[in-house]
């Protein structure tokens, strides 16, 4: 899709990028202001160290408990990571062997299937179906797998379907993890960009979590702070040392500066900036949504993220369709298929520009097919 975006753009085709869910906004002014400070300070240019400062973590653990009601020790139970993919990426190395299995969503965001394979283990699909409110169905996981099963990812709310979980399936995922001695890693990427009022647990709020899993927070989504890379996994001190200790041995440590920042991010009003952000991305589903419910297509709003899952037309493949639409309207978006064979006959479209220009794209999709 890259090289066919890049082939349309020279043929003077303006293009709408909806493809990678990038945030096109800057982060509050004050948090911008922090790190412009940090910057002054000659002491931010030394190495950091791997488990971050002291600072970040302490506020990343009021956050938690202040937003979630989650509690853990910002000593023993936070790691400061250079954005959730740091921790995705090396989870594997942390705490599977080759030969085992890791259970994943389908569809999921690529970096859980490829962390198995980068050590040799097995990635097992579980489908994520809107009859089953897009959890995973555990008792559908047969036996052989459930015995080499070390570690499951969740991510809710979901990219790409945009699904958000509930307190009693997270308790459920405690039990399920508890009864075959399976690990637990909830990427909680976009756990405040909810929308219509809603919000989300934290996995690390249920009782048990903690002796289960572990939950990454990142700021790219929640604070448009994608470029710096700062995000923080918590819960578990066996498998963050684990991560740590891989993490040691990889890099030095987050930017400090980009840590002062993410500090005040997370202590000074976060709930402001927040709100801010929900609306904004609610505001954009709605002027997409719109012109194709006009047109009669059936969409399910999403409850959640930066995205809008939609199912393509016809019945036609995701990546018939995404191609098409590149070429008669210069609409990007990202094939459902890429995301894993449940994703197949669905397309992501991500939120990343404005209402304008979102209505404008959704009108010319809903012309074009
Ligand atoms: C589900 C999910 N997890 C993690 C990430 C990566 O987050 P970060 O920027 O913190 O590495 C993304 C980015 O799109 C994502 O969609």
């Amino acid at each position: 899709m890259t090289q066919l975006k890049s082939e349309i753009a020279k043929r003077g085709v303006r293009i709408i990028d909806l493809g990678i869910g990038s945030p096109d906004m800057p982060p509050a002014s004050h948090v911008q202001t922090a790190f412009q400070n940090a910057l002054k300070d000659p002491r931010v240019f030394g190495y950091a160290t791997t488990e971050g400062t002291e600072e970040f973590r302490s506020a990343a653990a009021n956050f938690l408990e202040s937003r979630y009601g989650a509690k853990v020790d910002p000593d023993t139970e936070v790691l400061t990571v250079m954005g959730a993919q740091d921790a995705l990426s090396h989870i594997s190395v942390a705490v599977v062997d080759p030969g085992d299995v890791i259970l994943i969503p389908d569809p999921c965001y690529p970096i859980y299937e490829v962390t198995a394979l980068l050590v040799g283990a097995i990635p097992y699909r579980m489908p994520l179906r809107k009859e089953n409110n897009f959890l995973p169905d555990f008792s559908a996981i047969p036996s052989d797998i459930l015995h080499k099963a070390k570690l499951m990812i969740l991510n809710y709310p979901s990219n790409p379907v945009t699904a958000v979980a509930t307190h009693s399936f997270f308790a459920e995922v405690v039990e399920f993890a508890k009864q075959h001695e399976i690990l637990v890693l909830h990427d909680a990427a976009y756990i405040e960009l909810t929308f219509d009022g809603r919000t989300s647990p934290s996995f690390l709020a249920t009782p048990g979590a903690k002796e289960v899993g572990i939950e990454l927070h990142s700021l790219s989504k929640t604070f448009n702070f994608a470029g710096p890379r700062l995000a923080f996994a918590a819960g578990n001190r066996e498998i963050l040392s684990a991560l740590r200790i891989v993490k040691s041995n990889i890099d030095y440590g987050v930017f400090r500066a980009t840590q002062l920042a993410g500090t005040v991010a997370l202590k000074e009003h976060p709930e402001t900036h927040i709100t801010h952000v929900r609306k904004l991305y609610q505001a954009r589903r709605d002027a997409f949504l719109q012109p194709l419910q006009e047109a009669g297509w059936e969409i399910e709003p999403s409850l959640a993220t930066m995205f809008i899952w939609l199912k393509t037309p016809n019945h036609m493949k995701s990546r018939e369709f995404s191609r098409q639409l590149l070429e008669k309207t210069g609409v990007a978006c990202v094939p459902g298929v890429g995301f894993g064979p449940e994703g197949e006959y669905y397309v992501r479209f991500a939120l990343v520009q404005s209402e304008q220009i979102l209505q404008e794209a959704a009108k010319l999709i809903a012309a074009a097919f």
